[in-house]
């Protein structure tokens, strides 16, 4: 069989809103995306992931999508979009592109004619409401003006769909044919263990996203990714769909990738390991052992920045920790999701104002929950303020960007060997190189308590997540390390990656 090329992918997410600005509004969009793209290109990554770029009233960044085939005013036009698909292309990048089926905005001219007592029953209208929460925080059902509620998951801007109804099912094979008749190359599908809520819509008690509830991951679900699957395969250019699937158990999250239904799921065991070899080598034996697709991922527009992450129990230790940590995710079989400024080193931005955030879980949460914009803030392109690159003219970005992203910037990295910049293209290289010529699976080899050596082949990776240098196993050659090396000692929270002894 040809290997499928998503299977060893490194696939970028663009925060679309975060990631270049063109026109000049302080918010990122398409064809500041598409001015990038020769950075993505030498970044060395092979695909990129577009979060939602389309009509919305921005309750939810884009995750409340009003219209599902035009693009919102604030991104650009579906012109823009066309000629983003046809210069990634060019590049020799894949684009993959956000879809959002659980829930749309209540500005949606669907939620709007239900408002008015039509078509109801393509979302979740009851007389009375049920014990659900909201992922963000309060109840999980608004009252409207009639007395009867609606649920949503999410914000009270993002009404769930009722999947019950054929005609969603309808629209939604639509869209995928929408966006794949412009060319894309995938879809990230929002919530994707969502949609489908228990019969009766009962009352809980755990509703955690991991938990196996009412809430989430019913049966009928897979039904729906064998309709898109069978869609996708109509398509020619092996078109893919790459789920956000949260689950208990990486048996639970095998469900979604059978050879029917999606090709990939995001598996968030791994981002949600902490520093810790045992840890690490655990979600690793388990995702082999349960997809038959693997990908890893260390941090996305949802979570705080694994840099930050990584230095919850010393401060000091989230550069070296995060760049060990990619450096190890990088040789692992399967495909690996990058977030984009990870590349530059940025941490998470944790002291944001209040007024300046926009997160609805900050808002929903009163204030409790800091939400999600500390790892939104705007890429710093140039060492320069007011908006270090991100926007042409002086006008301030969206959110603002503390005034260490100058030393972090593009500017200030590019052609610096010792940067992280520097350090992703280099990784990114020499695995490009490597990827098709190993076997796709992971032998261990032995190693000291706290340290990880596996190997690929000719490849060895080895991970020091211990508090000791560590001697590193027999080699011929260090082909990169994510740190110094002291000789033949690979210091704590350290990567390599060696060529095997012959
Ligand atoms: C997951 C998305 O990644 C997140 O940003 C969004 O808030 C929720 N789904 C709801 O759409």
């Amino acid at each position: 069989m040809d290997i499928p090329w998503w299977r060893d992918a490194v696939v970028y997410e663009i925060y679309v809103r975060s990631f270049a600005d063109s026109s000049g509004d302080g918010v990122g969009d398409l064809a500041g995306v598409r001015e990038r793209l020769p950075y993505l290109r030498d970044l060395g990554v092979d695909a990129v992931w577009l979060t939602p770029f389309y009509t919305s009233p921005m309750a939810d960044g884009g995750y409340d999508v009003a219209d599902h085939r035009d693009v919102d005013p604030l991104f650009g036009t579906l012109s823009d979009f066309e000629a983003l698909v046809a210069a990634a292309h060019d590049h020799g990048l894949r684009v993959i592109v956000d879809i959002v089926p659980n829930h749309s905005s209540s500005a949606h001219p669907w939620f709007q004619a239900a408002l008015r007592g039509e078509g109801r029953e393509r979302y979740l209208f009851r007389d009375r409401t049920n014990n659900w929460k909201s992922t963000f925080g309060g109840s999980a059902w608004t009252r409207v003006e009639d007395g009867s509620y609606y649920l949503h998951l999410f914000a009270p801007e993002q009404p769930d769909f009722n999947w019950r109804n054929p005609e969603v099912h309808g629209e939604f094979l639509d869209i995928l044919r929408f966006w794949l008749d412009r060319g894309v190359d995938g879809f990230r599908i929002d919530v994707a263990m969502g949609l489908y809520k228990a019969e009766g819509l009962p009352d809980i008690g755990d509703q955690s996203f991991k938990a196996v509830s009412p809430v989430w991951g019913q049966p009928e679900v897979h039904d729906v990714y064998r309709d898109w699957r069978r869609v996708l395969d109509g398509y020619p250019g092996e078109r893919m769909a790459v789920g956000e699937v949260w689950t208990d158990s990486l048996e639970d999250l095998a469900l979604y990738v059978r050879p029917d239904e999606l090709h990939q799921s995001f598996n968030f065991a791994w981002l949600q390991a902490p520093w810790s070899a045992a840890a690490f080598r655990k979600v690793i034996d388990d995702t082999l052992s349960s997809v038959p697709f693997a990908t890893w991922v260390l941090s996305n527009h949802d979570v705080v920045r694994h840099r930050t992450r990584y230095a919850a129990d010393d401060p000091a230790a989230g550069p070296a920790r995060a760049k060990a940590a990619v450096l190890t995710m990088l040789a692992l079989p399967g495909s690996a999701y990058l977030y984009q400024g990870e590349e530059l080193g940025l941490p998470e931005v944790t002291d944001l104002p209040d007024a300046a955030r926009q997160d609805p879980i900050f808002y929903q949460s009163n204030g409790e929950l800091p939400g999600r914009d500390g790892c939104r803030v705007p890429i710093p392109w140039t060492v320069d303020p007011p908006s270090h690159g991100f926007s042409p003219g002086a006008v301030p970005p969206w959110l603002p960007q503390p005034a260490a992203f100058a030393e972090l910037s593009v500017e200030k990295q590019e052609g610096d060997a010792g940067s992280t910049l520097e350090f992703y293209r280099r990784a990114l290289a020499c695995r490009r190189d490597l990827v098709r010529s190993i076997p796709y699976t992971l032998e261990w080899l032995k190693s000291p308590e706290g340290v990880l050596f596996f190997t690929r082949g000719p490849l060895i990776c080895a991970l020091n997540c211990g508090d000791r240098p560590v001697r590193l196993p027999e080699h011929d050659e260090v082909l990169l390390a994510s740190g110094p090396l002291r000789g033949d000692l690979l210091p704590p929270d350290t990567a390599a990656w060696l060529r095997r002894a012959s």
